[in-house]
């Protein structure tokens, strides 16, 4: 077990390069499973989360290489329909490989993802989407277990109690690109992961339209083929270094960056302060000395995103006055409040709310990583923080952010990784 240790209190400076979408390349991953032929797939970026999904292609039957941000994935034969608990457990993302495996082989058994810290993980959507094409659903010991002779197309409305789901959206389309007729998903997730998917499956011979949408289209064709794909940047990832700029007052260049998938971010800070200019895919912090808090609820996309909540939090807290954060996806998101308060943070939840007084210095302490947005907000207040802090259970963290301690070390960060 490692921990990174982080000297606080030093501005940042220069540049950091945006890695692929880990929430992007995981729905892709899985639909390869739709053909037996060869896809590629670049800029994959090489976090635990990949690597775990890659283990799952290749006990489903897949072959794989990667290298270099590159995967290849082979056929060998028969794919298998069964994605043990082992993995699945370890990564609630490989869940979608559930629709990909109804869609190729009619069947599929796929373990429940279970809760984590960040919520329940509740699969209603999912097993009403499939549902609506046929498919039999049912669980048995602890997985979910999907059967159909045929799957027909069908107009199903996935909105859940707390809007859209990126990924049952995502396991709907993987079925529904190989069922018979034609499929309208009705309130869709618009993640601009879900477009990618979208985009991805369009380039296999699938016909979907309307992907990144509330509405998504898709006419069943009888069999998919290879395909070549690039991941698009980790607006999560570039989320994550804005805040981390603004948290410091620094000024950063933030490359391979599309700004226009954080437009609800940049609004925000925006409207408190921070200044940015940017291209197509370059975005620039202008550091402000002084900035005033914001109040803001996290939505589905285009809202202002969960995964982003955990690391605006870190960045109200040494910001003079109050703000009220609430999280209207995962309502009980709030893991890295008992961690920021014992860095001298004030924040307390009071019901769906955190409401956080903002203070003048943060100071230095071992902290506890729960979560992997948590673990980066965690960051985050340790760069701002006077003195070390101390991460614990950093593997969070490689769940998610390709190469962290090299970009933070190249932008200026005093940082480094301990054996505890
Ligand atoms: C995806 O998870 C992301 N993971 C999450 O990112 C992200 O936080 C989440 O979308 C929301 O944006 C991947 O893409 C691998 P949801 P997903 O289904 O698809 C409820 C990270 O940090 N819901 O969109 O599992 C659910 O409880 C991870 O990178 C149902 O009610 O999330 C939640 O409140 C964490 N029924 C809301 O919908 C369902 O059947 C959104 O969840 C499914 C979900």
């Amino acid at each position: 077990m490692d921990k990174l240790v982080i000297e606080g209190g030093r501005r940042l400076s220069g540049e950091v390069r945006i890695s692929g979408a880990k929430n992007s390349a995981l729905p892709i991953m899985a639909a390869t499973l739709l053909t037996d032929q060869p896809c590629t797939i670049h800029n994959v970026p090489k976090l635990r989360d990949t690597l775990t999904m890659i283990k799952l292609l290749e006990s489903l039957g897949k072959v794989t290489r990667y290298e270099k941000g590159k995967l290849v994935v082979l056929g060998k034969g028969p794919i298998k329909d069964t994605a043990p608990y082992d993995l699945v457990s370890t990564m609630r993302g490989s869940f979608c490989v559930l629709g990909p495996l109804l869609g190729k082989l009619r069947r599929a058994r796929v373990s429940l993802p279970g809760g984590c810290v960040i919520g329940i993980r509740p699969v209603d959507l999912h097993v009403k989407g499939l549902k609506a094409l046929g498919a039999e659903m049912t669980t048995d010991a602890g997985y979910i277990v999907a059967k159909a002779k045929r799957l027909r197309g069908a107009r199903i409305y996935l909105g859940g109690v707390f809007g859209s789901s990126v990924l049952a959206t995502a396991n709907v389309m993987m079925a529904a690109v190989l069922a018979n007729g034609e499929t309208i998903i009705e309130s869709a997730a618009c993640e601009p992961e879900i477009e990618d998917l979208g985009n991805f499956l369009v380039r296999m011979g699938a016909h979907v339209i309307g992907h990144g949408t509330p509405r998504i289209i898709i006419r069943g064709v009888k069999e998919l083929l290879g395909a070549d794909h690039s991941i698009i940047a980790d607006r999560i990832e570039a989320g994550t270094f804005i805040l981390m700029s603004v948290a410091t007052r620094s000024d950063l260049t933030i490359r391979d960056a599309y700004h226009g998938h954080l437009l609800s971010l940049i609004d925000v800070l925006e409207s408190i302060g921070v200044r940015f200019e940017y291209t197509d895919d370059v975005i620039r912090v202008i550091n402000r000395r002084t900035i005033t808090p914001a109040s803001i609820n996290t939505y589905p996309y285009p809202g202002f995103p969960t995964d982003l909540q955990a690391q605006f939090m870190a960045l109200m807290a040494t910001t003079p006055g109050v703000s009220v954060i609430t999280d209207r996806v995962y309502p009980d998101r709030f893991m890295h409040i008992a961690e920021l308060d014992r860095m001298g943070a004030n924040i307390r939840r009071e019901g769906l709310h955190a409401i956080v007084q903002g203070v003048k210095t943060l100071h230095g302490a071992p902290v506890m990583a729960s979560d992997l947005r948590a673990s980066a907000a965690l960051v985050i207040a340790g760069l701002t923080a006077k003195g070390l802090t101390e991460i614990h259970r950093i593997y969070h963290l490689e769940r998610g952010y390709e190469d962290l301690e090299k970009k933070l070390l190249n932008i200026g960060a005093k940082i480094s990784r301990k054996k505890v």
